[in-house]
């Protein structure tokens, strides 16, 4: 395999960065009127305006030829045909064969592993889930006692948490009715504490989330809380309080669960990419089937469009290849997400674990060490509070973050009056990061406010914004489950052309391994910490938790 830093696009690109470095965003806006034209695509209603990044036509030809020499058609072709393209694992990725079904208008792909369709198991599974929430909702389904459920506790990490928890708070004005959701990740005990505080047993489901049944943390917190629950109803009542989602039958019935209260998905669906599956149960109950299959149906028109659209009018394509630009060519380390909406609050932790365990890789497909730089560090929050928090630093700071803007023409809140000022903001943060405010501006105000010279000349520097700063902008017409659902495909696809570029496997998350086994040996006592810091840390431990 050719390294990406060999492709002769890889070296006109470093050629070409070097050429525009001195550009301003404000001088490529001054020479083409018609730059948000330009620059922006369409999926559907979804408008991405990459306009406001140092790239020119040349810059784009060049990155659309790189992802062509980097074999960007054959490794969709893998992606999309089921090849086991997680070579680690020897498991495809095929994740977009959840969201077909529900593809609007019979549109979905089809999927097939070793010539074997995989739509009628995956359509079985979310006919059995729908069924099993429209039950619960409606109230045919209830608790030991009697009651009908009202309480859902997701007990689940990383993929088996963030990605409901995302949703189901993203489609908080979809929700209605009298179902409350809650999501149990930490092994932390205060955790649970918080939700079994406002838990009444007897109207709650506890959904145990978990694609091997093995993560130690979701283990515990489902211990503790079938404890909890059988100390209050009796060990009896788990039977009608408790469901599993996994992969592994074994454990699931080991753990005392029902296996006919067991949903199942399939080994080649990774964590961080399984929100589409049996994963999403606590979504289904919140929302309902039938907007369930609208967000998988988003998803699913954004699988056909990366899989059909041409590269320069391909959405995850140019998100993709922009993170390639801005982190190789540009040399900047980090990437802000930043959701104008407040119900996708979640949004920047949710991008954390799908960018940085999918691409934050150090060997290649091959295991050769890579001499590039992978993920960027991805962090953000819901604005306008990153505006009062971290915006200094995004304006002012010693290095530009290219910030992705997420904004929703529409509102669903009860106080739409609010949206105006919200969007506004949004568009300012990403004016005022492109253009800034010259020295000149900033001194000729404050000499009109009749500043004294000396303040003038001491305060210019600390006023004066430098501009020139990078920013993508999604604009969704409105925030509900179908651009919802397109919106977090068009990110997992964008993570796929990055890794495509940077030659490594997106799907697996080989890092997260020694710590655990490292926390699990230090539990158990064996061997003794080996580093003087570990050991002086765990003595300092047992001699406070011994102290009254
Ligand atoms: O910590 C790594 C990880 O394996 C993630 O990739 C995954 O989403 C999470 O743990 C939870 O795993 P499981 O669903 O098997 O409990």
């Amino acid at each position: 395999m050719t390294k990406p830093t060999d492709l002769s696009a890889w070296k006109s690109l470093a050629d070409h960065q070097a050429r525009l470095k001195g550009t301003t965003l404000a001088a490529h806006f001054a020479a083409d009127p018609a730059r948000f034209r330009n620059f922006s695509a369409k999926f559907g209603d979804i408008v991405l305006d990459y306009s406001k990044n140092g790239v020119t036509d040349v810059t784009m030809g060049l990155l659309f030829d790189l992802a062509r020499e980097s074999g960007i058609d054959a490794a969709r072709a893998k992606l999309f045909g089921g090849d086991r393209i997680n070579n680690t694992e020897g498991r495809p990725a095929l994740h977009m064969a959840l969201r077909a079904p529900a593809a609007h208008g019979g549109k979905g792909l089809d999927f097939a592993i070793d010539g074997k369709d995989v739509g009628p198991q995956v359509e079985r599974e979310l006919d059995l889930l729908c069924d099993f929430a429209d039950e619960v909702r409606m109230g045919a389904f209830k608790g030991a006692t009697g009651k009908r459920i009202r309480h859902i506790v997701n007990i689940g990490i990383g993929g088996s948490d963030l990605g409901p928890a995302l949703i189901v708070d993203g489609l908080r004005a979809d929700i209605g009715g009298k179902m409350q959701l809650d999501f149990v990740s930490n092994v932390d005990g205060a955790h649970l504490d918080l939700v079994l505080g406002r838990a009444n047993p007897e109207k709650t489901l506890f959904i145990v989330a978990s694609k091997t049944f093995t993560t130690a943390e979701t283990m515990a917190n489902a211990k503790a809380a079938r404890k909890w629950l059988a100390g209050k109803l009796g060990e009896a009542a788990v039977d009608r309080h408790f469901v599993a989602v996994s992969t592994n039958i074994e454990a699931v019935t080991a753990f005392g669960i029902n296996p006919e209260r067991m949903f199942r998905f399939w080994d080649w669906v990774g964590g961080r990419y399984s929100l589409w599956s049996a994963i999403g149960l606590s979504i289904i109950l919140a929302v309902g089937p039938h907007k369930f299959r609208d967000l998988l149906a988003g998803a699913a028109a954004v699988d056909r469009h990366f899989a059909e659209a041409p590269l320069s009018q391909n959405l995850p394509v140019i998100l993709g290849l922009l993170q390639v630009w801005h982190r190789n060519f540009c040399g900047l380390g980090s990437q802000a997400i930043l959701p104008y909406a407040q119900d996708l609050w979640r949004l920047p932790a949710y991008l954390q674990q799908l960018e940085m365990e999918s691409n934050g890789k150090r060997v290649t497909r091959e295991g050769q060490p890579v001499g590039w730089q992978t993920s960027p560090v991805i962090w953000g929050q819901a604005g306008t509070n990153g505006q009062h928090a971290f915006h200094q630093m995004l304006h002012q700071g010693s290095e530009p973050v290219p910030c992705d803007f997420i904004l929703t023409a529409r509102d669903r809140s009860a106080f739409p009056e609010q949206h105006q000022m919200l969007f506004a903001n949004g568009l300012a943060q990403s004016a005022a990061l492109a253009f800034g405010k010259s020295a000149e501006a900033v001194s000729a105000e404050m000499k009109a406010a009749g500043k004294s010279a000396a303040d003038v000349a001491f305060l210019t520097p600390h006023r004066t914004f430098p501009g020139n700063r990078p920013s993508t902008t999604l604009l969704l017409p409105v925030l509900d489950p179908y651009h919802l659902g397109a919106l977090i495909a068009l990110y997992e696809h964008k993570v796929f052309v990055a890794a495509t570029i940077w030659n490594i496997n997106p799907f697996d998350q080989w890092g997260v391994e020694l710590g655990k086994e490292m926390a699990n040996a230090l539990l158990a006592g064996q061997g003794g910490p080996a580093d003087s810091s570990t050991a002086g840390l765990m003595a300092l431990y047992d001699s406070y938790t011994h102290r009254k």
